[in-house]
């Protein structure tokens, strides 16, 4: 009976098969048949009796008005900047996936976090597939005392990890990570999309009976996605990503779904030798960087409900390779394509023959429309080769959104990207806004605010 039963389902389609071939017969797309566990014998003869016999009891629906909804306290996790991404701790029966690339520092931050959760009385499990426990507990040596007291269990085995967390019943548990955790009843190998669906949809049912707040750690794919292709971030109540360069020591923490608040804040860490430090103050370190050579203006970013300052660069270099590079680093592609075909259109910066590169620094992704024209004035500078500065001799700050007629966009929290820059002595910023705002030059148009920003240079003293 079992090898009658079709163990291939395509992503797709739901076409079933027999076996795996790498095109579904049903929809021709390719790579999207997926292995389904077989179900489970009493699962079966329930589902297949009510279909063919008598109609299920109806329930009735409830209006939401009388629905008792408890008010549960978070989990705080002590680690502030984490707490802040995710909305205010941790919610008790949450499902979390936590995404990054290899040494980001994600087991680092699950066991700084478990530290701090046991120090202040709650019970924790982390699962590792990934190291022994004698290599966790080193982990935990240069974080401190506190992650000593966390209890760990080394083990890929699913059955077995479901056992330990129905046994324990802890309020927080980590899985390090979804991809090595394997169910035995399922013949693919751990990372799959099978598998990694399995392993999260059984852990969650586990987790959510016993009001375990449960993490997952995933990789990062090299298109960017979380465990395989998005297969978890529908299942998932929050995914967080953990950010940045390797080499250097800034990490970022943002969420991309959030059921329980808002997504898009951002956390920004530096990893040190005793583990993750909180940076709280992201906007000093990035304008302290900042340079006031050609080629670097300063973002009045928002990330989130706070406003943050990042140093934008580009480099415009002759090139005789055709088409020329477009290289983005921080921001997104296409919106680098449409600044450059906008400065080419409405004023005289045309690089079309030569490479552009542009790189937000710190390794931070600003991904919103307010970074248009700090693109522009960067890319302008850059292929100048003259620095853009403030009447004072600072790198210029700026924000706005660059439109296709050439037109400079209002964006939205424009007094709250003036405070953050007048904060840190930056000014008059150059945007789009509300010219009643003390310290904002308005710009009504692109061409408009590289004339001001020129101006600008050009009025301070020459250093002879
Ligand atoms: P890790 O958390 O293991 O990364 P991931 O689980 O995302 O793969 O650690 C990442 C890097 O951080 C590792 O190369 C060592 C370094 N590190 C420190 O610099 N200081 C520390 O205190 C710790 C624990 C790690
Ligand atoms: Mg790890």
């Amino acid at each position: 009976m079992a090898r009658s039963s079709p163990t291939f389902v395509c992503d797709s389609c739901g076409h079933a098969a027999l076996r795996w071939s790498g095109q579904c017969a049903g929809c021709d797309e390719w790579n999207t048949l997926v292995e389904q566990a077989a179900p489970k014998p009493g699962a079966a003869g329930k589902r297949g009796g009510s279909r063919g016999g008598a109609l299920a009891k109806a329930p009735r629906p409830t209006t939401l008005r009388d629905v008792v909804a408890a008010e549960t306290p978070r989990l705080l996790t002590g680690i502030g900047e984490f707490d802040r991404v995710l909305g205010g701790g941790l919610v008790p029966g949450s499902l979390v996936l936590l995404g990054g690339s290899p040494g980001i520092g994600k087991s680092t931050i699950t066991a700084m976090m478990l530290g701090n959760l046991v120090a202040s009385g709650r019970s924790c499990l982390y699962v590792t597939g990934e190291e022994s426990v004698a290599q966790v507990r080193m982990r935990a040596e240069r974080l401190g005392e506190q992650a000593l007291a966390v209890s760990a269990l080394a083990e890929t085995d699913l059955a077995t990890i479901v056992a330990a967390i129905a046994a324990e019943r802890p309020d927080v548990c980590v899985i390090d990570s979804v991809q090595t955790m394997h169910s035995a009843e399922l013949s693919s190998a751990p990372g799959t999309v099978a598998q990694v669906r399995e392993v999260a949809n059984t852990l969650m049912s586990v987790a959510k009976q016993g009001g375990t707040a449960l993490v997952l750690v995933g990789h990062v794919t090299k298109d960017g996605s979380v465990a395989g292709p998005r297969v978890l971030e529908h299942l998932v109540d929050c995914v967080l990503v953990f950010e940045g360069e390797r080499e250097r020591s800034y990490r970022t923490l943002r969420a991309l779904k959030n059921r329980f608040g808002a997504t898009s804040e951002l956390g920004v860490f530096e990893m040190h030798e005793g583990g993750l430090v909180e940076v709280e103050d992201p906007s000093a370190r990035f304008v302290g960087e900042a340079s006031a050579a050609a080629g670097s203006v300063v973002l009045c970013a928002m990330e989130g409900t706070r406003p943050l300052l990042v140093e934008v660069q580009a480099l415009v270099a002759p090139t005789e390779v055709v088409p020329a590079r477009r290289v983005a680093n921080g921001i997104d592609r296409n919106r680098l394509a449409m600044v450059l075909a906008v400065l080419a259109r409405h004023t005289d910066v045309r690089v079309g023959s030569a490479d552009v590169f542009v790189n937000v620094a710190g390794g931070v992704r600003v991904d919103e429309p307010g970074a248009d024209l700090a693109v522009a004035l960067a890319i302008a500078s850059a292929h100048a080769g003259e620095p853009m500065l403030d009447p004072a001799g600072r790198p210029l700050a700026c924000f706005g959104e660059v439109g296709l007629t050439g037109e400079i966009r209002q964006v939205a929290h424009a007094d709250r990207r003036l405070g953050e820059a007048t904060k840190f002595g930056l000014g008059p910023v150059i945007g789009g806004g509300d010219p009643s705002l003390a310290g904002l030059t308005t710009v009504p148009t692109l061409a408009r605010a590289l004339a001001v920003a020129r101006s600008e240079a050009a009025a301070l003293p020459r250093a002879a």
